[in-house]
């Protein structure tokens, strides 16, 4: 399935078709008479999109009691520290919806513990998804975002998480960071039914191009790793980040 680009004007307008795209691929699913399975990332670009969600009609849509959210990625600290991808979370969409608490499954990143961490929210979401056989967790929907440096989720340049293919959560180390993450791998990204990156902002626009339409060698980047096996892959952009890309006739 070929990528679909859609570029916005800016990111209230960005935020308002993702917000309508969950919504509509949760009426997709309970409609199927199955539960709604998403995973969320952090930084901010998403914001606008959960406060959407959770504050305008769009909340009157969602179903709720028939979702659960799990997390992409979360970074080791505690769930209300200000980098918390939790904490961001919380903060636009859950402390205003109404989601039932036992629907949002956190990465708990600040566990000492981290090899156990990831073990335990492989363990939380094959209770809650039952993947059949040796299959990966297949969510109907998965949101990231890119990073200046080409990564997503927390899949970072030159990181070991990169060549993971096999297990569904991993601590990862991130040295240009100084520190360590949770994130989803590839396998499981790549299960999804559909995955949406979210990208705004002029600061994005190089490495989004480079992303989408590399030129050379030096043009490899983690994002690129997202290619769902059955699924539709989306870009979500605004204007000032998609201002390098070619013009589509
Ligand atoms: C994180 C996110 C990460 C994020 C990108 C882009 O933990 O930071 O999960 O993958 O999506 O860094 O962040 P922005 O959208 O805020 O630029």
């Amino acid at each position: 399935m070929t990528a679909e680009i859609e570029v916005f004007r800016d990111l209230d307008e960005l935020s308002h078709r993702a917000a309508e795209r969950f919504v509509e691929a949760a009426e997709e699913t309970v409609a199927a008479r199955r539960p709604f399975y998403a995973a969320l990332s952090g930084g901010s670009t998403p914001r606008t999109m959960f406060s959407l969600l959770a504050t305008t009609d769009f909340a009157l849509r969602f179903p709720w009691n028939s979702t659960h959210f799990f997390q992409v990625d979360e970074r080791t600290v505690p769930p209300d520290h200000p980098d918390s991808n939790y904490r961001m979370i919380r903060e636009a969409m859950l402390d205003r919806a109404p989601l039932p608490p036992e629907n949002f499954h956190r990465m708990r990143a600040e566990s000492p513990d981290l090899e156990s961490a990831a073990h335990d929210y492989a363990h939380e979401i094959a209770e809650r998804m039952h993947p059949l056989g040796g299959a990966f967790p297949r969510f109907d929907l998965i949101q990231l975002g890119l990073g200046t440096n080409g990564h997503t989720a927390s899949l970072f340049p030159g990181t070991a998480a990169l060549d993971e293919t096999k297990r569904w959560v991993v601590p990862n180390h991130v040295p240009e960071m100084h520190t360590w993450r949770l994130t989803l791998t590839y396998p499981v990204i790549n299960a999804a039914r559909e995955v949406i990156f979210l990208v705004d902002g002029e600061g994005k626009a190089d490495v989004l191009r480079r992303v989408v339409y590399p030129e050379s060698p030096e043009d490899r980047f983690p994002a690129q790793g997202v290619a769902p096996r059955e699924g539709q892959l989306r870009w979500y952009l605004t204007e000032s980040a998609a201002r390098l890309l070619p013009k589509r006739s």
